[in-house]
Order: structure tokens, then sequence, then C-alpha cells
């Protein structure tokens, strides 16, 4: 069982990397960003409170990610391990994970900082783009769909843009990693448990690494 966290600026491939890691070792990834998407699209009360958070680019309160994380990673399917991607945040949010998981004899094995300059995060962000109809990611500078405009895994046409991927929005986003969530660098660096990734590599590259770091942790 391998519980495993992705740290990272947005735009640094975390969710890219969470859904094909997640198949490869058929685990689940929570995605908090993914989660809290849904319920603005249905107009949930939680997705109500969260979309003015998400639009501007700051954090949404952690009473609700929090809720969000605290059912989900006790269900069956998280038994034999999870990606968390996009929790915790700042250092409230890994606290409270680390007495939820202590609570029920569980802890996080290995904590991915997916490390990347900034620069090449805008343009990630930028050229980002997905599948209206199965959510697959495209990027217009470095994945476009094998034949032009129609969506490799589900053939859809339709395609759509995130509400937070515009300029303001992106700027603030990075405001905010650095001014809450790098902290917790240091804070899982301390528990031995961090492993830095060079997200700057290439898609395919980046994924064997992450796969070579977690079979090894699994030998032993
Ligand atoms: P969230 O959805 O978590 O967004 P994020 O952290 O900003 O991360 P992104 O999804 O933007 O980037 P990513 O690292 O997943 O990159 P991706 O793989 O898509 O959060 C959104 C919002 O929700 C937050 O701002 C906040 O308001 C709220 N929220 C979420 N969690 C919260 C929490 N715990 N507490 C409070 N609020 C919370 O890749 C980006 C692009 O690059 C894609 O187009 C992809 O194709 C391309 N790409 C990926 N890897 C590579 C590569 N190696 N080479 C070239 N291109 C690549």
């Amino acid at each position: 069982m391998t519980n495993i966290i992705f740290l990272g600026p947005p735009g640094s491939g975390k969710g890219t990397q969470a859904s094909m890691v997640s198949k490869e070792l058929n685990v689940p990834t929570i995605s908090t960003g993914e989660v809290l998407r849904k319920q603005v699209e249905m107009e949930s009360e939680i997705g109500k409170t969260a979309k003015s958070y998400m639009n501007s680019g700051g954090l949404v309160p952690d009473a609700v990610v929090v809720d969000i994380i605290k059912n989900r990673i006790f269900e069956d399917d998280c038994q034999n391990g999870f990606i968390l991607d996009g929790f915790p945040r700042n250092m409230n949010q890994a606290v409270v994970l680390d007495s939820m998981l202590s609570s029920f004899n569980k802890k996080i094995d290995i904590v991915f900082n997916f490390e990347i300059n900034d620069e090449i995060l805008i343009k990630r962000i930028a050229g980002r783009y997905s599948c209206k109809k199965c959510g697959l990611v495209y990027n217009s500078y470095f994945k476009l769909p094998k034949k032009e405009g129609i969506c490799d895994n589900c053939k859809s046409t339709q395609f759509e843009n995130r509400e937070d991927d515009n300029e303001h929005t992106v700027k603030n986003r990075l405001k905010v990693y650095h001014n809450s969530t790098v902290e917790l660098i240091e804070y899982y660096k301390k528990k031995n448990l961090l492993c830095s990734i060079e997200a700057i590599e290439s898609v395919p590259l980046v994924f064997d690494r992450l796969i070579e770091v977690v079979q090894n942790f699994s030998k032993y």
C-alpha cells in the first residue's frame, strides 16, 4: 500500500501524471480541484462557496476541502493506497491530514514535489484545454490531439478551457502557491517523505521516474 501526495505549483503536471500513475498502480486519485470544479458545475452549496475563491485564484476555505478529503480517503478503493492531487495546500491542511490518517493507523508514504520554474508554468497553463466529454487534457504548445480537433480518447470534437486559466487568476494562483504551499516542502522534508521531481522533463520521463520511486519504496 502506498499513500502518495503530489505537491507542486499550478501547471506543473500533477493532474496529467496523477491520472497515468493512478492507472499504472491501480489506486484512485483524489483531486480536490476536480471535485470542486464538479461541485461548481452542479451549482451545489459547496460549489457556490468555492466558485469565487477558485475564480480569483485563492484557496477555498480549509473546512470545505477537508470535508471532501475526510470521508474519501477511507473508502474501500483507497485501502490499497491513493494519490492526493492538490491536497494539502497549506500547513493547516497538512496537520489535519496527518491526524486523520493516524487515527486510522495510516500515514503518507511519499510526497512528490514537482519542481519547475514559473515562466514555463504560465505557458503550460495558457496552452491547456480539455475534451468537454471525457476530460482528457491537451496543450496547444505541448500536446495536441493526434487528429486535429478530435479527442484521442472519445473522438469528441468539443473542447473547453478552465475558467481559472486566465492571466490574472494564474498570477494569483502562483502567488498563493509561493505564500501558502511552499512551506509544505520543508514540512515533508523534515519527515523524510519528500522526493523532488524535475517536472520540466517530458510527460513519459516524469512518469517513469515516479513509477521507479514508488516501486523502490514498495520493495521495502
Ligand atoms: P487544482 O485543480 O488543484 O489546480 P492547480 O493546483 O492550480 O493545478 P493545475 O490543475 O492547474 O495544474 P497541474 O499541476 O495539475 O497541471 P496539468 O497536469 O493540468 O486547483 C484549482 C483551484 O481549486 C485552486 O486554485 C483552489 O482555488 C481550489 N483548490 C484545490 N485544492 C484546494 C485545496 N486543497 N485547498 C484549497 N483550495 C483548493 O498540466 C498543465 C498543462 O501542461 C496541461 O495542458 C498538460 O497537458 C501540460 N503538461 C503537463 N505535463 C507536461 C510536461 N511534462 N511537458 C509539457 N507539458 C506538460
